[in-house]
């Protein structure tokens, strides 16, 4: 491939990405929303007010499965009046780019600290098939945590293929794909600040 040729293969695919990203742009803003920013907010602080006194001198390990919880572990740890926290990360893939899970979990990264003897609160964006967090769930109690507990933003009751105990949970929501805060579909809209319904 020769000069000339390379550049004009550039400019076609930085055209092909920015109307992607443009279309991206204009589902999100067409699409319904489904809990706005405001009632997140305002059930982000039940929670954390709920998680605080059932924790009380902690210290307590958020333990954020990302991305998609990423916006929601920042807010509930800043809504914390004086429980002491940590924030550890754990990546998860399951989805790939389609809408409905592959049903395989994998584990892209791994905590970097032990959990043994400490409280433990998983921090998920969204309940689906609970295939996720049933495997989470077990590779974590393995190691010896005080206690282990869940708490989602989201909970898609009937999607559940595996039972699964969440103690905290933000919204109860009907089966429908979402996106926005911290939630993706193919890596977009998790910048939203409230939930959309994507059809
Ligand atoms: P589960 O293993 O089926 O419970 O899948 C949970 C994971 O799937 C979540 O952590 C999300 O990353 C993803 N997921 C499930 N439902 C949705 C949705 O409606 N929008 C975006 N991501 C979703
Ligand atoms: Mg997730």
């Amino acid at each position: 491939m020769n000069t000339r040729e390379r550049t004009s293969l550039q400019t076609e695919f930085s055209l092909t990405k920015c109307l992607q990203v443009n279309i991206a742009a204009m589902i999100a803003r067409d699409a319904r929303i489904l809990i706005s920013a405001e009632q997140i907010q305002e059930r982000v602080k039940e929670l954390a007010a709920e998680i605080e006194s059932d924790y009380g001198a902690g210290p307590l390990y958020l333990i954020s499965i990302l991305k998609g919880s990423f916006i929601f572990v920042a807010d509930l740890a800043r809504a914390f009046r004086q429980l002491p926290v940590r924030i550890e990360f754990m990546a998860i893939s399951s989805y790939g780019n389609e809408k409905t899970s592959s049903g395989q979990v994998k584990l892209t990264r791994d905590l970097d600290v032990p959990i043994e003897g400490h409280h433990v609160l998983i921090v998920e964006d969204i309940i689906d098939s609970g295939v996720t967090l049933s495997y989470l769930k077990r590779l974590l109690e393995h190691r010896k945590p005080k206690s282990l507990a869940v708490a989602t933003l989201l909970d898609k009751p009937e999607k559940r293929i595996q039972a699964v105990e969440v103690k905290y949970t933000g919204f109860r929501i009907p089966d429908e794909f979402v996106v926005g805060y911290g939630l993706d579909f193919a890596e977009d809209y998790r910048n939203l600040s409230d939930i959309r319904v994507l059809s």
